[in-house]
């Protein structure tokens, strides 16, 4: 028996969840603390050019095939196919991109439960539960466990509401919150002294920096991760596009928010990092870089949170909550993969597959909450660093070099019926076929050696 399809009802229904899939962790925490240890603005601008030359055509790729197959992954790459070596290369990059994304939301649902962990922290000292806090704010298994299966519980509870009705409706309520409680954040956080440091720090470019491959591999990481990119999301999020929607415009203003958003998140968290020093709080480790990793959220910022007196309590909710929103608009959107692949080749009705897929997950995460020093960056590594850029590799070979130029051409032509003479039909093509394979096997073989 088959339902019919899920598909995003407006445009703006699109724009929230595919921008709120590419907002995340990755423009909030990811894109400031890369930008501030790679010479600040040439980093930002590297990034600029990286994500339009790059990622944005690979988005495409991956929106265009979605659309046109209204499938998941598996099913859309066989389809395209002309012949078995290229169907089982396609099975292949199918189930490569679900596995890769279960295992991106598997450690991407342990940062995001210290994130309500640190969101419920405030709350509990309003309410002068100080003990509770201090659990809250402690690394523990235990905490780590709860956090996580709370965490998955609401993504499991979005995504098994369907795609109008639980992505689409959610993505459109908080996203707009998410811009709102940034740009407040920020407000508020320029007056303060230091801030004026930390902006410069984000914005005055080190030019020695770029000649650097190591910030042109962070930056395409960078990239990649932050647009959801070589994992089959964007190619599920296009699959419920409507053929009356232009895509490559979609898709810019997807890549447009979501660099929008990773820049004012720039210029939120450095200059909090000033803002913490000249209060007293170190943002320098012992090597002398800016602390990054899990310091950076966890300590430096919540030290200055408290350092803000009551103020600080609001401040901290605001902060926290927004790193909730971001993190759960990306992790419905992961979680949406294995899931439709499971409805639609396998006929599971879509809350038993949200509950049991989410529930592996979250098995996954708890294993790697239990054996976090073995685990944890091993997982971030291999998934970010090396299936994420292969797949989206793949995805771009599909497009431009499997699949039928006339039917691609069809395709986009739904929704953009002057394509043919536009900009995009004159560059994407070639770009897909050759630059983005190229540069993407490029950066995979200095990673490599
Ligand atoms: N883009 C999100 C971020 O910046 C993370 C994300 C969501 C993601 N879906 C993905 C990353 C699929 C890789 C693959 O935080």
């Amino acid at each position: 028996m088959s339902t019919p399809r899920g598909e995003f009802t407006s445009r703006f229904g699109f724009l929230m969840a595919a921008s709120g899939s590419a907002v995340g962790l990755g423009n909030i925490w990811g894109f400031p603390t890369n930008a501030a240890s790679n010479g600040g603005a040439a980093f930002l601008f590297t990034y600029l050019i990286l994500v339009f030359v790059l990622a944005y055509p690979a988005l495409m790729a991956e929106l265009i095939i979605g659309r046109h197959a209204k499938a998941n992954a598996v099913t859309a790459l066989q389809g395209l196919s002309r012949g078995t070596i290229s169907r089982g290369m396609g099975t292949f990059v199918g189930f490569a991109g679900i596995i890769t994304v279960s295992l991106i939301l598997s450690f991407y649902t342990i940062v995001s439960g210290w994130m309500v962990a640190f969101l419920i922290d405030p709350l509990a000292r309003i309410a002068n539960l100080d003990s509770l806090a201090d659990w809250l704010t402690t690394d523990t298994i235990l905490r780590n466990a709860l956090f996580v299966m709370l965490f998955m519980g609401l993504t499991i509870y979005v995504v098994s509401a369907g795609v109008k009705d639980g992505i689409e409706k959610w993505a459109s309520r908080l996203m707009p919150s998410l811009v709102v409680i940034l740009l407040l954040l920020i407000l508020y956080v320029i007056t303060l002294p230091g801030a004026s440091d930390g902006m410069r720090a984000f914005l005055i470019p080190d030019f020695k920096q770029l000649i650097d491959p190591g910030l042109i591999i962070n930056a395409l990481g960078q990239a990649f991760f932050s647009l959801s990119l070589g994992a089959g999301t964007m190619l599920i999020y296009g699959s419920y596009v409507s053929k009356k929607e232009n895509l490559p415009a979609l898709g810019g203003m997807v890549a447009l928010l979501d660099v929008g958003v990773a820049v004012m998140a720039g210029m939120l968290i450095l200059p909090a990092m000033y803002v913490a020093q000249a209060n007293g709080v170190a943002i320098y480790d012992e090597s002398g870089g800016l602390i990054a990793g899990p310091g950076l959220i966890l300590s430096v910022l919540p030290a200055l949170f408290n350092s803000m007196g009551s103020a600080g309590l609001l401040v901290a909710l605001a902060f926290f909550l927004l790193m909730t929103i971001a993190s759960l608009t990306s992790s419905i959107s992961m979680l949406e993969v294995p899931v439709a692949y499971a409805v639609e080749n396998h006929s599971v009705g879509r809350r038993k597959a949200a509950l049991i897929i989410g529930g592996i997950v979250a098995i996954i995460c708890l294993t790697i909450v239990a054996n976090f020093d073995d685990l944890f960056d091993l997982v971030v590594t291999v998934t970010t660093e090396y299936s994420q850029p292969l797949g989206g590799l793949f995805f771009c070979i599909f497009a431009g070099w499997i699949w039928n130029r006339n039917s691609l051409l069809q395709e986009i032509k739904q929704g953009f019926p002057e394509v043919e003479q536009s900009l995009f039909w004159k560059i994407w093509p070639f770009y897909v076929k050759f630059i983005c394979p190229v540069a993407i096997a490029a950066v995979y073989i200095q990673l490599l050696s």
